[in-house]
């Protein structure tokens, strides 16, 4: 079970129903612009790699390898997750709950962020999400993922690929990791890391990380945030 839980009674967005998707590789930016996107057009933010992230966690408490598709899908149609939308207005950070516990910082460690990669791999677990993601998003959303725009949302009403050099997404990703303290890997252990789970996450043979014909590729490498989010809001507002 997982479902998106709203803490205040918000009037409907003037854009209402309507999808955006970000997809792209790891540390390109996604979740950073697809929070502020949200934000600038009144919609919930839909990430689905903390969905993921969260299946790995459920195994590893469960002790369901991260091998066993069948039995993580399993636990993928049962997990009690519980998305809170308002807290990405009130914190700018949107929080992930697994029951009644708070995983947001759980989810985001290095260790989990290779079983996800793990673990979405797996055609099971990604079948066993498919509907799950597309309920989520169905009244509008801005989501974030690799196979958006291909498999979750083909139809949605505007497609970004967002990418930037291994190099910089290296470093971002290890920036966030020291901001969030504790054991940090080495710039060169994130960007090994990055490389592999680059590979499988574009090798895999179910639903890869790849962009879709009609999405609008956008290269975050030598830009601010500011200037990707207002590429985006510019083309959905001429769109
Ligand atoms: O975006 P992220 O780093 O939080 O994603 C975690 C993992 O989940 C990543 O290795 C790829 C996978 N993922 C996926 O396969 N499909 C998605 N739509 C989103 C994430």
């Amino acid at each position: 079970m997982v479902r998106s839980m709203s803490e205040d009674a918000t009037p409907p967005s003037k854009h209402h129903g309507l999808i955006v998707v970000i997809d792209g590789p790891a540390g390109a930016g996604k979740s950073t612009v697809a929070r502020r996107v949200a934000q600038a057009l009144e919609l919930p933010v839909l990430d689905t790699g903390a969905i993921y992230r969260t299946v790995a966690l459920a195994g590893d408490r469960a002790g369901v390898p991260w091998t066993d598709g069948e039995g993580l899908a399993a636990l993928a149609s049962t997990m009690p997750l519980v998305f809170v939308a308002a807290s990405v207005a009130r914190s700018g950070r949107q929080e992930v709950w697994l029951g009644d516990e708070e995983v947001t910082d759980a989810i985001r460690t290095p260790h989990v962020s290779d079983g996800a990669s793990r673990v979405s791999s797996l055609p099971p677990v990604r079948a066993a999400l498919l509907d799950l993601q597309r309920k989520l998003g169905t009244s509008g959303c801005v989501g974030e993922g690799r196979d958006l725009g291909t498999v979750v949302f083909p139809a949605a009403d505007h497609k970004f690929f967002l990418t930037a050099s291994t190099k910089v997404r290296a470093e971002r990703r290890h920036r966030e990791l020291v901001s969030r303290g504790g054991d940090v890997p080495s710039l060169a252990e994130v960007l090994a890391a990055m490389n592999e789970r680059d590979a499988r996450d574009s090798g895999r043979e179910v639903a890869p990380l790849a962009r879709a014909d009609d999405a609008r590729e956008v290269d975050s490498s030598g830009a601010t945030i500011d200037e990707v989010v207002a590429e985006i809001l510019r083309h959905v507002d001429e769109t």
